[in-house]
This record gives C-alpha cells, sequence and structure tokens, in this order.
C-alpha cells in the first residue's frame, strides 16, 4: 500500500460545529500514512453534510422529483444548486486547501463522492429556467424548437416550465439533463477553485465516478478535471471481465488519458442481491486488468471496517479488530507486483486505433423513448465491444466531438442524436480517410431531440449514399443474409434505401422478414478518402463478429499478438518513444498456453520466456522487445 484516500464524508468530525474546525486527526492520520510512506488523497466532505448545517439551514437538504425534502441520517443529501451550500462547500474545502495544500505526502484531491442525486427545490427550477433562457434567448424559440404547440405546451415565460425528469416533452428532459450537467460542472469548479488557487499545482483534483452512470455528461464533467477516477465494483462477486474492459476504456476516455481506480472491492460489496466474494485470484485479476487498460492506480475501499454505520457487512482489507482478512495476502501481492514493475509501466498507456463512440445525448434520448424496451444503449457498445475486441484488443470509448483523426475505424453504436458540430466532426473524419461504421438508430435527432427533417442517419445521408425508409421494434428475430455470412436481428431492424449509384449493399433482410423481406440491412459507401457504413439492425454476436471482421482487416486494423487462446486477453501500454508492455491475464477457468515473440521477458518473474502458461486467472506482464 502507497496511497490512501481519506476525508470524503468526514465533515462532522473536520468542522464538528459551524466555523469552529478541527483537523488535528487528519494531520496525525496524515503524518502517520508518511511515516509508512504511504501517500494521501484527500476527499472533500461535501457528500456529507453535517446535521447541524442542514437543521440549521434547511434549505441546503436535497428535494427529490416528488417535492420530498431530505433528512439527515443517510449522505448526498444536499442540493446541488443551494447557494448556501456552495459557500459551506467552499469553505471547508479552502479550509482544507490551506492546511494540505503545500503538504508534500498529499498528491491530490476527490473532490465531494460518486455525484448522483440533483435536487429539485426551488432553487433548482430558477436555475433551471435562466439556463433555458441562457441557451434560447426567447421563449419563442423555446417553444419553435421544443415544438409546444404539440399537446398546448406553449410556454409564455421561462418561469411556467415544470421541472422533470421523466415523462415530458423530450426536448425538455434532455435540456434537464444538461441542466444537470452543467449544475454538476459550477459545483465542482466552487471547490476546485479554491483549492486550485491555494495548493500545489503538482496536487491533482478529480472526483470518483460510476462507470456509465447517466446522470450527467461525463465529458463534459471532466473537463476541468486533472483525473478522471471511478470505483470499480462487480456485486456479485463475478468479474465479467469484457464488461470491465469496457468500462475501464469508458474511463480512460473521459480524458483521453490514464485514470485511477478510487475504489475497488477487497472480496464483496454490501449492496447487491447476493454479496458473494470474488473468488480467489480474481482480486489480482482485476488490479492487473484495470492497469492494462490504463489504470495508474488501484484503491481498495475499504482498509477496515466502521464499528457502525450502514456498511458494516462490506469487504474490507483489516477485520474490525485489527488484523488483515484472507483476501489481503492476495492486495499484498498485487503491491509487490506493481513495486517490482510499477517503474517500467510509469509514462505509459493504451494506445487505440479504433473507438467506439459513447454519445450522452444519444443515450439519454433513446432511453427517454426506447421504443423497445429490449433496446439497451450500453448493450449496443458493449455487444459491440465483444465482437471488436479480439482484433483491435486496444479500444478507446469516447465522445462524438473527440479528435478522431488518428483511428483507422470508428463505431457508432446508436448515436441517435447528431448535432450540426458532431456532424462536422464525422464528415471530417471520414472525407480524411477513416472509416466510420454506425449502428441502428443514428442519425434520428437533433440537438433538440427534434426529429431530423432527412432520413436516418440524417446530416450523414448524402455522405452514405442511402437511408432509413423505415425502423421496427422486432418482437421476433427476422432473418439476415449477407457475403459475411447469415444470422439475425432480434431487438431492432430498419429496411435501408440506397439512394446513390455507388452505394453497396452489404446485407440484405430474408423473404421471411415481413415489411423487411428483401431490404437493404446495411450500406457502405466511399465518401472522400474514406468510407461509411450503416448497419440498421441489431446483429446477432456471429453475425456482427462477422462482419466488423473484415471491415477492420480493410482499415488494417491488426492485433498485437495474434492466436491468443480464448478467454486470455492482451493489454498493451506503450510509451511516447515506443517501449511497450503486454499484460496477458487469463480470465478463464482452465490453464492456457500462450506463444511469445523470440526474446520476451516476463516482468515479474524476471525470465526470459518463448512462451507462457497462465492458469487460470493468471497474469503475466511482458517486455516483448529482445532489447529490454
Ligand atoms: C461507493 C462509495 C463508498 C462506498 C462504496 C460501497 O463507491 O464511494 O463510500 O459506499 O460505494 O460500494
Amino acid at each position: 500500500m502507497n496511497v490512501v484516500r481519506v476525508g470524503e464524508f468526514a465533515w462532522s468530525t473536520m468542522e464538528p460545529s459551524e466555523g469552529r474546525f478541527d483537523f488535528a486527526w487528519l494531520d496525525r492520520a496524515i503524518a502517520l500514512a508518511a511515516k509508512h510512506h504511504i501517500a494521501v488523497v484527500l476527499g472533500t466532505p461535501t457528500a456529507a453534510p453535517p446535521a447541524w448545517l442542514t437543521s440549521k439551514y434547511p434549505d441546503t437538504l436535497r428535494v427529490d422529483e416528488d417535492g420530498k425534502r431530505a433528512e439527515h441520517g443517510n449522505r448526498q443529501h444536499f442540493s446541488f444548486t443551494s447557494p448556501r451550500y456552495r459557500e459551506f462547500a467552499a469553505r471547508i474545502a479552502l479550509q482544507m486547501a490551506l492546511r494540505y495544500g503545500h503538504n508534500a505526502n498529499v498528491l491530490g484531491w476527490q473532490i465531494d463522492n460518486e455525484l448522483a442525486a440533483p435536487s429539485f427545490d426551488a432553487s433548482a427550477a430558477r436555475q433551471f429556467h435562466q439556463w433555458l433562457q441562457h441557451r434560447y434567448g426567447t421563449i419563442a424559440e423555446l417553444n419553435r424548437r421544443w415544438a409546444t404547440a404539440y399537446w398546448s405546451q406553449t410556454y409564455d415565460n421561462f418561469s411556467e416550465i415544470p421541472v422533470h425528469s421523466k415523462g415530458e416533452n423530450p426536448a425538455l428532459l434532455l435540456d434537464w439533463k444538461r441542466f444537470v450537467t452543467d449544475t454538476w460542472v459550477s459545483y465542482l469548479a466552487n471547490q476546485i477553485a479554491v483549492i486550485r488557487s491555494h495548493a500545489d499545482s503538482s496536487q491533482f483534483i478529480t472526483t470518483n465516478t460510476m462507470h456509465w452512470n447517466i446522470g450527467f455528461d461525463h465529458y463534459t464533467a471532466h473537463r476541468d478535471l486533472d483525473l478522471a477516477a471511478w470505483d470499480d465494483y462487480f456485486p456479485d462477486g463475478h468479474l465479467d471481465p469484457i464488461l470491465n474492459a469496457a468500462e475501464h476504456d469508458l474511463v480512460r476516455g473521459y480524458k483521453q488519458r490514464n485514470f485511477w481506480v478510487m475504489e475497488t472491492q477487497p472480496g464483496y460489496v454490501n449492496w447487491g442481491a447476493i454479496n458473494a466474494s470474488l473468488p480467489p485470484g480474481v482480486t489480482r485479476e482485476m488490479a492487473w486488468q484495470a492497469v492494462g487498460h490504463g489504470a495508474d492506480a488501484v484503491l481498495y475501499w475499504q482498509w477496515r471496517s466502521a464499528l457502525n454505520g450502514q456498511e458494516q457487512y462490506y469487504g474490507s482489507v483489516l477485520g474490525p479488530d485489527g488484523p488483515p482478512v484472507p483476501v489481503y495476502a492476495e492486495i499484498q501481492q498485487i503491491g509487490a507486483e506493481f513495486e517490482r514493475v510499477g517503474p517500467s509501466l510509469a509514462n505509459t498507456s493504451p494506445r487505440a486505433n479504433v473507438a467506439i463512440l459513447n454519445s450522452y445525448d444519444s443515450h439519454w434520448a433513446i432511453d427517454f423513448q426506447k421504443h423497445s424496451q429490449k433496446f439497451d444503449y450500453v448493450e449496443q457498445i458493449t455487444d459491440l465491444y465483444k465482437a471488436i475486441q479480439p482484433i483491435a484488443q486496444t479500444i478507446d470509448i469516447i465522445s462524438p466531438d473527440a479528435d478522431l483523426s488518428h483511428f483507422k475505424v470508428v463505431f457508432a453504436p446508436a448515436l441517435n442524436v447528431i448535432s450540426e458540430a458532431t456532424a462536422r466532426n464525422l464528415l471530417a473524419y471520414v472525407r480524411q480517410g477513416g472509416h466510420l461504421i454506425l449502428g441502428p438508430r443514428s442519425g434520428m435527432k437533433d440537438a433538440d431531440d427534434a426529429l431530423q427533417t432527412v432520413r436516418q442517419p440524417g446530416p450523414l445521408e448524402t455522405a452514405l449514399g442511402g437511408h432509413v425508409e423505415q425502423y421496427y421494434a422486432l418482437d421476433k428475430p427476422v432473418q439476415i443474409t449477407s457475403a459475411f455470412g447469415n444470422g439475425s436481428a432480434a431487438v431492432w431492424a430498419e429496411s435501408l434505401t440506397a439512394t446513390a449509384p455507388n452505394t453497396n449493399i452489404l446485407m440484405t433482410y430474408a423473404p421471411s422478414a415481413g415489411w423487411l423481406a428483401g431490404k437493404p440491412a446495411a450500406l457502405s459507401h466511399v465518401y472522400g478518402r474514406g468510407e461509411i457504413t450503416y448497419i440498421g439492425a441489431t446483429l446477432d454476436p456471429a453475425l456482427l463478429r462477422a462482419t466488423v471482421d473484415p471491415l477492420m482487416s480493410a482499415a488494417r486494423v491488426r492485433p498485437v499478438l495474434s492466436h491468443i487462446p480464448p478467454g486470455v486477453e492482451l493489454m498493451e501500454r506503450s510509451a511516447d518513444r515506443g517501449a511497450r508492455i503486454w499484460i496477458l491475464i487469463n480470465h478463464g477457468t482452465s490453464a492456457q498456453h500462450v506463444e511469445l515473440p523470440p526474446g520476451a521477458i516476463e516482468m515479474l518473474s524476471g525470465n526470459a520466456v518463448g512462451s507462457i502458461d497462465l492458469p487460470a486467472h493468471g497474469v503475466a506482464v511482458v517486455s516483448p522487445e529482445r532489447s529490454r
């Protein structure tokens, strides 16, 4: 253990009464950590305001969507818009920054903890109305873009607009999500400002997030943070290596840089249906998988159990009595291994030439109007991730507005909302030689969540040389034939039409497919120096794999190391100058053999090896270059 995060939630101990601060205990903890060569990340405690604050100033308490004000006794009970709450939050952050901003043992800061619950109080409504006014300028413009004449929603002024997160005009719902995002951004900025102005610039500022959480747009929220960090949990105790890989890549994409795992489970959690423990070896497997995907630190939550409180049953590294629990030995091994190869991993990161686009606007818009309850936005991404991972091996999951120029292939599985700026970004990418592969429901909506007046993919229609004629939610599978193989779609299918003479029809629905019979299911078209492909159906896993493999080969995407046995994952990190490190993990339950290039060195053992035998959950860290 060489780093500890402390202080998040400790507000009542830091400020026992209004304006009276007590940091003696934290001074002692940081000094003790330093004595044992353990660096500290300080959490600001604002996810848990103290009782003196919430009882004297009840306007700082969160109000839920049904109008019920939170009470004391849990956490996250504050209002994220309350101006008074922000004053108290800035003051405690300032006290901490003044005291620890130049402490050499403090590595960085975590603002708050797992930002999650918006408030629906009066200040939230007021600020939402101001936000809308700023966005639209006039109420007439809002009425036009929201199409409020429909169902007599026309507003005379901004203050009439309801504050809802469900069951509303989708334009309002999308703007509410954006308002929530901007409110969390300013909530963070309130504390970032005081810390930045009183702390060494070497101290990073982050917050810990929850992977696919769609409470706010994580790309926007990370703009002003130095580092992305997340909390990686498998409540049922069963690691899903592909889903976990995608989650790491998602978080790496927030800043397109290495990240931290700020929390992960020592064995088990306490909030699942059955809180089974990770089996022996899987804690280590997870730690190394995190590193393979770009984590520069892995921290366990929690070190030792609090004797009382809501999380008594939670996994810990030490027991409540002090001595270690059984998983300690595995964590100790991880620590020793990180210490051994950490210096070689410094300044290395994963480098992908394939990207998957993740759009919060699209995710929200689809969730507001799923049309089929089987259509799951995250599954669209993870199904694709599974299909491309064997060839692509390193994958970036990033915003559709990111710079795409260095990717050989970019997938956009369900890019439902395409703003004008996103369309320009995608078209520029294709024109310059990229291959963009769109999935079903792409390009249906504009930035206001309004239907595009050009059929899907809307602003990309001309580049595709074709469009969607009609979409169908499926209650039974339809059959598809193609040059890549035959298969089916079970969730969603769109009939396509080619409108340009040189548009290729890649797939066709079978004659038994009702409205879809004989219609194209996928099109591709050369545009500029690149190519654009639209796949209009949720393909079964085998057909999806058979389709994406040749598309990636044509774009010269090659695995780092081919012939990897099933269940073995290879992750590459490399430095700017090119030195490469491979992390190989056997996620399966039986031993596997991997052939390595001549001269490879297994770095955990220090041995030169021509091949490696990986037991179940086994890990190898390999320097493939002879010179190393
Ligand atoms: C979150 C919180 C922690 C703890 C864990 C339990 O990640 O940040 O304080 O409650 O959940 O899973």
